[in-house]
């Protein structure tokens, strides 16, 4: 099954699910490591999920898009109103600014990148997500992290960064710096959503900062990818 027909069943909360015993109506129920075979099956439990209260509101789980083998894997906050329509992350001015920062050192969105959200669910008026909310859904990036097995991981904000690697660093200090994490590289970076707020390209703004960081980025995918050849 490739990507899109992948990201098709994302709109059907209705299709059968496959090992319907593992269905996490609650948080108390543990997904393990290798829960899931691919991410057809993980994308099918997300939208039946109520491990925490967003089940309850959401239209569409939001699960990821992209390449599923890609070298990066994006990391985002949690989806937004455009996002919850559609079922896929990214979809609004945030995710065409992402594209087009990828774009600015050659890197596809589609091809190179694989995109996700730390939660799969949206809250109520785009507010941060909770301690407990991005706890219930961690099993879900993890395993998408294991599934993917990207080279290098974007975290972009703080919500991101502190909800996979523990690391409460505010963002402005701690972007632009790779980190390991469980034995991978990440680099944090500001919110896409953030640039939008700040039009200034000026030395030392939100939108120079990112220029640096996906600079970084490409370095160092084009170090791996010559490494590996
Ligand atoms: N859209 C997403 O999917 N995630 C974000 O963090 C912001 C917008």
């Amino acid at each position: 099954m490739n990507s899109e027909e992948q990201l098709s069943l994302f709109d059907n909360p209705t299709a059968p699910v496959s090992q319907p015993d593992l269905i996490p109506t609650d948080a108390k129920i543990p997904i393990l490591p290798g829960t899931y075979s691919d991410m057809t099956e993980l994308a099918q439990h997300c939208n039946h999920c109520y491990r925490c209260p967003l089940g309850a509101t959401r239209n569409h789980a939001v699960v990821g898009k992209g390449d599923l083998k890609a070298p990066i894997m994006i990391v985002g906050e949690a989806p937004g109103q455009n996002e919850d329509e559609t079922g896929l992350p990214f979809v609004g001015k945030a995710g065409q600014l992402l594209d087009k920062i990828l774009a600015s050192v050659g890197l596809n969105a589609k091809e190179d990148a694989y995109v996700c959200n730390i939660i799969k669910c949206r809250p109520p008026s785009n507010r941060v997500p909770t301690t407990e909310e991005v706890a219930a859904c961690k099993p879900y990036i993890l395993e998408q992290i294991r599934l993917v097995d990207p080279q290098v991981i974007l975290l972009t904000g703080a919500t991101a960064v502190k909800g996979l690697t523990g690391n409460k660093t505010g963002i402005t200090k701690i972007r632009g710096t790779w980190i390991e994490w469980e034995g991978r590289l990440c680099m944090p970076i500001l919110h896409p959503a953030y640039l939008l707020r700040n039009a200034s390209r000026e030395q030392g703004s939100p939108k120079w900062l990112m220029w640096q960081d996906i600079q970084l980025v490409k370095a160092k995918i084009d170090e791996l990818r010559s490494a590996s050849n």
